[in-house]
């Protein structure tokens, strides 16, 4: 056993201090799930953020889609400064302004309007949990023992989020999963051989992330709008990494022109702050009874102010129309490169996905960082970008040159 001389106490005398021997104190004090980070960032300010050693990297992938306003955004400093000071956390036995009001505020945003209704959960995992109660209680007869979700999805990590994952490499280990959820081909022909009158929910990200930023054939969601209607089953859809403006709208399907019998948020919503969400429309709204979910932390008025504060910044800057210009710009600026590692760019709005032509991901974001660039790879042929929703001229001209050099040195 370690003794506690031979330890590491955490000490915070100066940035020295805390980069010394951060690694092997990472390997000691961290799950093992965790890998070992390859650097340790210390303080972040607009699109960047600057490691243990005082280097500077442009954060072009914004905590994955979290950072929605960047790092240190005055107006979520001063929300989150001005709710702790004020009333951080109560419980569910209250209602506090800043909850009601980020509440309305999604009900507007997600298009759900009066008939729409929000749970409050912690992260994307909770909101999915909640979405699959939700599919279970679309099964008042028990006639409809099937859930369906899409091969190589990523849900969460939770045991429920978990089941709804189309990632083997994820599930085997923690196998039983929930019985009843199948994952089907991403084709509108696989929907349309799977979808009957014994399905509870179909459960679909817009732009498939994790697994490499990849989008749904055209018209996809239309159809499985249609479908779901027509056999009684819910339409649930993750836009826990594409909502909240990273596509260049509030949400990925506005730009298809289709409502969801639920959404699951998390990511942007409160920027960096930890929230998640379940907004449900229409019907699928008197679902849930008082009792049959909770959580403890779940819509405090912490998190729920940095919501407001975010989604408020998020309207008066105009940074839905700024994704869709930068995403564009951003897009412009690669193909402009002309590498011959890069085979297709996938996604839209500032959730951009690039394909590269040989297995080298890891190449390039080890290049980049080496560079001053924070981007990711979520498997071994694509390179994620996500960067705040506020980026702008400078930091694209400084992403095309930091990229160039990250794919020249991986090449
Ligand atoms: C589409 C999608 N769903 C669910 C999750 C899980 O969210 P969390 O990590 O907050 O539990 C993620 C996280 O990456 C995600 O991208």
């Amino acid at each position: 056993m370690t003794s506690i001389a031979t330890s590491h106490p955490p000490t915070h005398d100066s940035p020295r201090s805390a980069a010394h021997g951060w690694r092997e104190r990472f390997g000691d004090a961290l799950m093992g799930s965790l890998a070992t980070p390859a650097r340790m960032l210390e303080r972040g300010e607009g699109c960047h953020v600057w490691d243990v050693e005082g280097r500077r990297y442009l954060d072009f992938l914004g905590g994955i889609a979290v950072n929605a306003l960047g790092h240190a955004h005055p107006a979520l400093v001063e929300a989150v400064s001005r709710q702790v000071a004020t009333l951080a956390h109560v419980s569910n036995f209250f209602a506090t302004p800043p909850q009601l009001e980020l509440a309305e505020r999604l009900r507007v945003i997600t298009g759900a309007g009066s008939r729409g209704r929000v749970f409050f959960g912690n992260s994307g995992a909770e909101a999915i949990e909640a979405a699959v109660k939700l599919a279970r209680l679309n099964d008042p007869h028990g006639s409809r023992p099937r859930i369906l979700a899409l091969a190589n999805s990523f849900h969460g990590r939770t045991i429920g989020s978990l089941s709804l994952t189309g990632k083997p490499a994820l599930r085997e280990p923690f196998e039983p999963l929930l019985p009843g959820v199948e994952h089907i081909d991403s084709t509108i022909e696989a929907l349309d051989a799977a979808l009957d009158d014994t399905v509870q929910a179909l459960v679909v990200e817009p732009i498939k992330g994790e697994a490499g930023v990849i989008d749904l054939p055209d018209r996809y969601l239309a159809r499985a709008r249609e479908l779901t209607r027509e056999r009684g089953a819910l339409l649930i859809l993750d836009e826990i990494q594409t909502g909240i403006g990273r596509t260049g709208h509030w949400f990925a399907y506005q730009r298809d022109g289709i409502e969801p019998d639920a959404v699951a948020l998390a990511k942007g919503i409160a920027g960096g702050v930890p929230i998640g969400a379940l907004v449900t429309f229409g019907d699928a709204s008197d679902l849930f009874t008082a009792g049959q979910h909770g959580s403890t932390f779940g819509g405090n008025p912490l998190a729920t102010a940095a919501g407001n504060a975010v989604l408020a910044e998020i309207e008066r800057s105009g940074l839905l129309g700024n994704a869709e210009r930068r995403g564009e710009q951003i897009r412009a600026a690669i193909a402009a490169i002309g590498s011959p590692l890069v085979t297709e760019l996938r996604g839209a709005g500032l959730l951009i996905g690039v394909g590269l032509a040989e297995p080298v991901a890891a190449r390039v974001v080890a290049a980049a960082a080496d560079a001053g660039l924070i981007v990711n790879g979520p498997n071994d042929s694509s390179i994620r970008l996500a960067p705040p929703l506020i980026v702008g001229d400078a930091e694209v001209a400084e992403f095309a040159e930091l990229f160039a050099l990250a794919l020249e040195a991986a090449a």
